[in-house]
């Protein structure tokens, strides 16, 4: 008889699954649950230092609530989809008021708060506290759908609910929290999206996309809809080492963190220049860059305005700061970063 599923899983696991990441170092709910808000939309690689960073700075679920929120979207800065961090933070703050300060270990209390769905609520039990509930994030909709051959796009909510059954059906009496890691691993490591190592993979005995051949058409993808683009111009005001920027809305993209004020058009960066700022010595439109978002894209041109004499003081009252060029500059978002970069190294190199 072939060992189970679950079986199977652990002992992959045992053999090649990640036992070493940050948040499995002396573990608890609240390191479980940073983690796996970082990890909703970004991969581990990437989300490692920012995790770090942000335990040192905030290493408990008091420090968090603690904290004013532009702290926390700073050291979010660079990790994208902010309302992951303000949601952090509103249910830091929650937790402490409504829960004494102890992390919810039920799993209907903790999908009610912000940034908590289904899936995150059960993993943050399972992999802090062994508990039994299933975890249906999106590497793993890929290995289920592909495992049973589970046509249509998972967001469907007919499609959904099949795939929820098959994480309940999968589910272990034991070892919950190995289980839960083991089949995040498979997903991310094993039944990939592109180039999936079906020849390595526990499950290919008995997996019916595999044993037919359409490992590459399961999940299905929603039907194509295009999203709406959007064009700004970002104006990089420059006035001897300084460089102009300016605190965001809280919400919407990029909300709370600073940022190059945004335009129209080049036009009317250059009439701001000229009213808000001083006289313009120099302009220069860089390549325009395009960046996707979940639900528009955007394509930036950045327009780098040397600023002579400055004869009106922007106020900061507006959102407005002056910040030394050549200064690490934090709690941008990463177009941002980049363009400060490009600006940093060009002053070092002609050293004007
Ligand atoms: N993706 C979401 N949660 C994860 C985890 N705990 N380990 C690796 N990848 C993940």
């Amino acid at each position: 008889m072939p060992s189970s599923f679950a079986a199977r899983l652990l002992k992959w696991y045992a053999r090649a699954g990640r036992k070493n990441l940050p948040w499995q170092r002396d573990v608890s709910a609240y390191k479980v649950w940073v983690s796996e808000i970082m990890l909703q939309q970004t991969q581990v690689q990437t989300v490692i230092p920012y995790y770090r960073r942000f335990i040192r700075r905030f290493p408990s679920l008091k420090s968090l609530a603690d904290s004013p929120l532009s702290e926390v979207i700073a050291h979010w800065a660079g990790l994208g989809y902010y309302a992951r961090a303000r949601n952090l933070h509103r249910t830091a703050a929650l937790i402490r008021a409504q829960h004494g300060g102890r992390f919810p270990k039920d799993k209907n209390i903790l999908m009610k708060l912000p940034g908590i769905g289904q899936s995150t609520a059960a993993a943050i039990l399972a992999l802090a506290y062994n508990q039994r509930h299933a975890i249906l994030d999106g590497n793993v909709k890929r290995v289920l759908a592909r495992h049973a051959d589970i046509a249509g796009w998972p967001g469907d909510a007919v499609v959904n609910r099949r795939l929820w059954q098959q994480a309940d059906k999968y589910l272990p009496r034991q070892n919950i929290a190995e289980y839960t890691q083991a089949l995040m691993d498979l997903g991310a490591m094993v039944c990939t999206k592109n180039n999936p190592q079906c020849e390595h993979c526990p499950l290919a005995q008995d997996c019916f996309a595999y044993q037919s051949g359409c490992i590459a058409d399961r999940p299905q993808p929603a039907a194509a809809r295009k999203r709406p683009h959007r064009r700004i111009v970002m104006l990089m005001a420059m006035h001897k080492d300084n460089l102009l920027l300016e605190r965001r809305p809280p919400s919407g993209i990029w909300g709370g963190l600073l940022s190059f004020p945004e335009m129209h058009s080049e036009a009317e960066a250059k009439t701001w220049c000229q009213r808000r700022l001083g006289h313009i010595t120099d302009l220069r439109c860089l390549p325009p860059r395009k960046h996707q978002f979940t639900h528009f894209s955007l394509t930036i041109t950045p327009l780098e305005v040397k600023i002579g004499k400055i004869y009106r003081r922007i106020s900061e009252e507006n959102h407005f700061v002056w910040c030394k060029l050549l200064s690490a500059i934090d709690g941008v978002p990463a177009p941002v970063k980049k363009l400060i970069t490009q600006l940093q190294n060009s002053k070092n190199h002609n050293g004007s």
